[in-house]
């Protein structure tokens, strides 16, 4: 994953902010989601190189996502600061998830 941001010439800055996403994310999917897939992807527009992951299990879901999204909220025993402080550490943020069906987290940090 760093070699991947730092062959798409990320700042050190943002490769960290990427990395750290990255890793509570897949947190998620495996405390919550019993497990999932990361799908990487490099994303052009105009002139401009992002990368793109996109964390997915087929777990319960989330029933409440504004709820998920509130720092400091946790249904578990986390810290409840995973979804939200990876949303602001990304450019794009995006959460798709059906109760009973699973979540798909897609994150795009733009160059
Ligand atoms: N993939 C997922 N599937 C189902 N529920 C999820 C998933 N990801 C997050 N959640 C729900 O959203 C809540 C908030 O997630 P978040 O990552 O912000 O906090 P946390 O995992 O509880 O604590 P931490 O700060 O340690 O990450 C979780 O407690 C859980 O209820
Ligand atoms: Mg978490």
């Amino acid at each position: 994953m760093r070699k991947l941001a730092q062959e798409l010439r990320f700042s050190l800055v943002d490769q960290t902010k990427m990395i750290t996403a990255a890793s509570e994310l897949s947190r998620n999917t495996i405390v919550y989601g019993r497990g999932g897939e990361m799908r990487w992807e490099i994303v052009t527009k105009g002139a401009q190189t992002g990368l793109r992951l996109a964390f997915e299990d087929r777990g319960p879901g989330i029933p409440d996502t504004n709820l998920a999204l509130t720092d400091g909220w946790t249904s578990g025993s986390g810290m409840g600061i995973g979804l939200s402080g990876s949303r602001r550490l990304v450019n794009d943020f995006e959460l798709r998830t059906v109760v009973g069906e699973g979540t798909c987290v897609t994150i795009t940090r733009w160059r």
